[in-house]
């Protein structure tokens, strides 16, 4: 079985091709960048602009006929409203045009299978660190339960954000990790609640214009990202701890910092647990991952009417019922 999944939550618009042996055939992507962030509506815009060419590029690296395909997915939510419409018509088009069946699946939690299937885990502790989302996860009773997530802004935006502020480019993860690297720890915000984390105070603190003059930028960028991954880690190792669970599974956008890998990985080897990240090439927002979730749910015997299809922009990794 062979399926087309479709991603469009926010500032990517992703075709992934995968069959039910979990090979990725395709998996072609654009991403929107304004200098300013991302106004949902020009994401919108710019996802209709390449939704064709990238269906076409995708069948094309795929080398299959758009006829091979037995299966449409597309992220369904969470995302941003305008961008989310895209991804559900175009799949919506390609559904009932070829008369093959339609699933919208939780991008959460294709971040989470993506992850499973490229990695050896089974029962992990899962850090999803992207850049609208930030939670630790476990899966018990049947879903995929939030242990601990941001009550503000995901950790991506704050690093995207305070990198826009202060004029070092977009996306702003791999640019600060390249500067931090030079720095020492200045004092900042550390801000965990219970199991939850914030991450606005930090950015504020940050970016303050005082700050930026007075202290040195690689400085700067050092402790704010040590901060945010130490908040990070010290909920996941709670995690770990309440649960039992001896695996963790790093995925999301910010899975791709190396500094992330150490810090999380150093944890994960003093308490014995395996550590485990998702591939560098599905770690962003990716058609593939929507495309395996597809899969499995299928499989699962997961069903869906073209009516049920509209997008849900809140809808929660916990929300989810898991019937597979
Ligand atoms: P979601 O919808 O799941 O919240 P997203 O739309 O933010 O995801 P992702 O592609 O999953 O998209 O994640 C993007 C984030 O990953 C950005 O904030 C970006 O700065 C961050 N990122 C990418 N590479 C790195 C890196 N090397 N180090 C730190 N952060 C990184
Ligand atoms: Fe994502």
């Amino acid at each position: 079985m062979i399926c087309l999944g479709i991603e469009s939550t926010a500032h990517t618009l992703g075709i992934g091709i995968v069959d039910s042996n979990g090979n990725i055939l395709a998996n072609e992507k654009k991403s929107f960048f304004p200098d300013e962030g991302i106004h949902p509506r020009e994401a919108a815009v710019h996802h209709t602009n390449h939704a064709v060419e990238l269906v076409a590029a995708a069948l094309l690296t795929a080398k299959i006929s758009v006829h091979d395909i037995d299966l449409i997915s597309f992220s369904q939510g969470p995302g941003l409203s305008p961008s989310l419409k895209v991804g559900a018509v175009v799949a919506r088009t390609l559904a009932l045009g070829l008369k093959k069946p339609i699933l919208g699946v939780n991008h959460c939690i294709a971040h989470i299978e993506i992850g499973k299937l490229k990695t050896a885990v089974k029962d992990p502790i899962i850090v999803y660190a992207s850049g609208g989302n930030t939670q630790i996860i476990g899966f018990t009773g049947g879903k995929y339960r939030v242990f601990g997530e941001t009550l503000d802004i995901g950790i991506g935006n704050m690093i995207d954000k305070f990198a826009r502020k202060v004029g070092l480019g977009n996306p702003g993860g791999p640019i600060i990790e390249k500067i931090a690297k030079k720095g020492k720890y200045i004092d900042m915000p550390y801000s965990i609640k219970g199991m939850d984390m914030s991450f606005s105070g930090l950015l504020t603190f940050a970016a303050d214009s005082f700050l930026i003059k007075k202290e040195k930028i690689e400085d700067v960028c050092y402790s704010l990202q040590h901060n945010a991954y130490s908040m990070l880690v010290e909920v996941t190792e709670r995690a770990l701890s309440h649960t039992g669970k001896n695996e963790v599974l790093l995925t999301g956008g910010v899975a791709a910092s190396k500094i992330f890998q150490g810090v999380l990985g150093t944890m994960c080897s003093e308490r014995g647990a395996k550590f485990n990240v998702v591939p560098a090439n599905v770690a962003g927002d990716n058609g593939a991952m929507i495309a395996w979730l597809g899969l499995i749910e299928y499989k699962a015997g997961r069903r869906q009417e073209i009516n049920e299809t509209e997008p849900d922009p809140k809808w929660r990794t916990d929300e989810v019922e898991i019937g597979y």
